[in-house]
Formats: structure tokens, C-alpha cells, sequence
């Protein structure tokens, strides 16, 4: 297969004048333009954090998203740093709701407390510990991945990405900030390409960065012939996958025990720790 050289599908501005321009039925998306491809996107002035203060010059500049430059190495890996270490809470307490069969241990651990202490008091620390022991081994494994995933793709992204053929990271930028990332990376053998580290730095969420940076892996999916799009995610948080839903993709499988670089497999860990791994896809093509 033979990709576009990725500066050819990276240069769209996401801001629009005429948003309803953007807007309608498309029969066949793979021989839109990319302005044409995608739904209206957000104007500099709403995405503004809303603490900054001089507005009027933020509104001047345009928010875009580009193909990522070595100097960018940094914030990139900030704001995907920053992103998975929120998943160490999500992950811990939010993560047991999807959980019926800890939980079920949890509460019989806490009865067996009660009958052998028959003491209230020592009872009602049973669900502090518990959390207290999920939230030690999500923040450790969960650090242990980071800093995998630190050490390998992200410690130097334009050679991992940028330098690869079918492959490619953008960065979402606000007056001259870094405030999104995203990458693709693909694969010839089955002409796939998957979505891989999206994040927004969260003083910029819900104005639509997001969903801009996944149009993006979209497009040069689109142009660079891959059948399809994959990706999976272990986010517990609603908003990756309402995120991915809003894109198109489907949802094919969920994976209940899922293991990523760091986890040992100790007893302690499985009643402590679990995570699941959705995973999502979207069909370009009939191969
Ligand atoms: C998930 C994440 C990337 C979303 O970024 P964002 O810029 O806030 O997302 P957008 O504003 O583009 O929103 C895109 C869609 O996500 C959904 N969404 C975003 N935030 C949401 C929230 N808090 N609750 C529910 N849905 C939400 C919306 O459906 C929205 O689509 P719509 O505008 O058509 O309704 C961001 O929260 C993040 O970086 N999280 C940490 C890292 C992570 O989990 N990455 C993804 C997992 S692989």
C-alpha cells in the first residue's frame, strides 16, 4: 500500500464561518473534501477556558489542529500524562460499579467481619479499606502502564509517528498552546489503523477538541485507503465513549480482564484491580 505523505491531510483549519455549510447528507465521504466531511466545529472564542481572561485577543487566534513537531514532545506528553492519571480515581471507585462479582465479595467480607468482630464500628472501616486497597493498586498499576507507555510510543513521538510509514500524530493548538493530542497508527497487514492517545487537556474539554482530533485520524484513514478504523480504551468515564459514539464507531467487545504492562497477577491485585477494555470500530470500506 502506498500512504499520502501525512502533511497532505493535516493542514484543515477546524474553525468554520458557515458552520450550516458543513452540514447535510453525504453519500459517499471518501470523495469529500475535508471541510466537507464533518459537521460544524467550534470557534476560538468558545473554546476559551473559562478562567482565561483576555478574550477578545484569544478570539483573534484560531484554534487548529496540526501535524505534531518535535517541540511539541513536551506538552504532548504532559496532556497524556495527565489524561490516563485520571483514570487512578475512575478506575478505583467509579470502575466497581461495572464489578457485580467484587462486589458480592466485598459485601461478604463485610458480613464475615461483623460475624467474627460482632462490632459495628469495625465493620463500617470494611468499605474504607476496600477502597483504600483499590485506590493503592489503581494508582500503581496505572502509573506502571504510564510509564511503559512513557518510555516506548511517547518518548519520541515524531520518530514513532511521524516517521513511520502509515502512521501520524496531530496536536490541537490554541493560541499557540498544545491543548489536544491524538495519534494513528497503522497497520498494512489488515489495513487497519488505529486511533491511539487521544487526550485534551482538561481546562479545554466539552468544546468539541475531541472530536476535531478524531475527525482528523477519520480523514486520513479515509485518504490514506484503510478499510477500517480501531481502537480501544479502558476509560471508565462516559465521555470517551460517548466521544467515539459521536464519531461513528461501534461498539464490538468488551474485554473483562484485561492486562496492560505493570500488572502481576497477584491475588491482592485481581480483588483490587480490574480493567475493562472496550473495544470500538468504524468500517470505511467493504474489503
Ligand atoms: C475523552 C476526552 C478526550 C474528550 O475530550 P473533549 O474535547 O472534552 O471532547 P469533545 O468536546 O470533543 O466532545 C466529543 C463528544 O464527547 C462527548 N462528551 C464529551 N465530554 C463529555 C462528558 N463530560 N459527558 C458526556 N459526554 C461527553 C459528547 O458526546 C461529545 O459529542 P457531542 O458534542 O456530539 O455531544 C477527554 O475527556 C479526555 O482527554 N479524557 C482523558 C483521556 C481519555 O480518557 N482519553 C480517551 C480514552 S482513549
Amino acid at each position: 500500500m502506498n500512504y499520502l505523505p501525512p502533511k497532505m491531510v493535516c493542514e484543515t483549519k477546524i474553525l468554520t464561518d458557515d458552520p450550516s455549510s458543513l452540514q447535510g447528507p453525504h453519500k459517499d465521504p471518501l470523495i469529500l473534501s475535508s471541510t466537507q466531511m464533518w459537521p460544524p466545529l467550534p470557534t476560538s472564542a468558545s473554546l476559551a477556558p473559562p478562567s482565561s481572561g483576555a478574550e477578545e485577543e484569544q478570539a483573534k487566534e484560531k484554534v487548529h489542529i496540526r501535524e505534531f513537531q518535535p517541540p511539541d514532545q513536551e506538552s504532548a506528553r504532559r496532556i497524556f500524562y495527565e489524561g490516563i492519571k485520571e483514570r487512578i480515581q475512575s478506575s478505583a471507585f467509579r470502575g466497581l460499579k461495572y464489578q457485580p462479582l467484587l462486589q458480592s465479595i466485598y459485601t461478604v467480607m463485610a458480613v464475615i467481619c461483623f460475624v467474627v468482630t460482632k462490632s459495628l464500628l469495625v465493620t463500617c472501616c470494611v468499605p474504607i479499606f476496600l477502597m483504600g486497597m483499590r485506590y493503592y493498586y489503581s494508582r500503581k498499576i496505572i502509573l506502571n502502564h504510564l510509564e511503559c507507555a512513557l518510555r516506548t510510543d511517547m518518548s519520541d513521538i515524531d520518530q514513532y509517528y511521524m516517521r513511520q510509514s502509515g502512521s501520524c500524530f496531530w496536536v490541537a493548538v490554541l493560541d499557540g498552546k498544545v491543548v489536544g493530542i491524538v495519534a494513528a497508527r497503522g497497520n498494512e497487514e489488515d489495513n487497519v489503523v488505529e486511533l491511539r492517545r487521544m487526550s485534551v487537556d482538561s481546562n479545554y474539554r466539552g468544546k468539541g477538541i475531541a472530536k476535531a482530533l478524531g475527525r482528523k485520524v477519520l480523514e486520513f484513514a479515509m485518504l490514506n485507503h484503510y478499510s477500517s478504523i480501531v481502537l480501544g480504551t479502558t476509560a471508565v468515564k462516559i465521555a470517551a465513549h460517548k466521544l467515539y459514539e459521536s464519531l461513528g464507531f461501534r461498539h464490538v467487545g468488551v474485554v473483562e480482564h484485561h492486562t496492560v504492562p505493570g500488572m502481576t497477577h497477584s491475588l491482592l491485585e485481581r480483588l483490587f484491580f480490574q480493567l475493562r477494555y472496550h473495544r470500538y470500530c468504524l468500517q470505511l470500506r467493504e474489503e
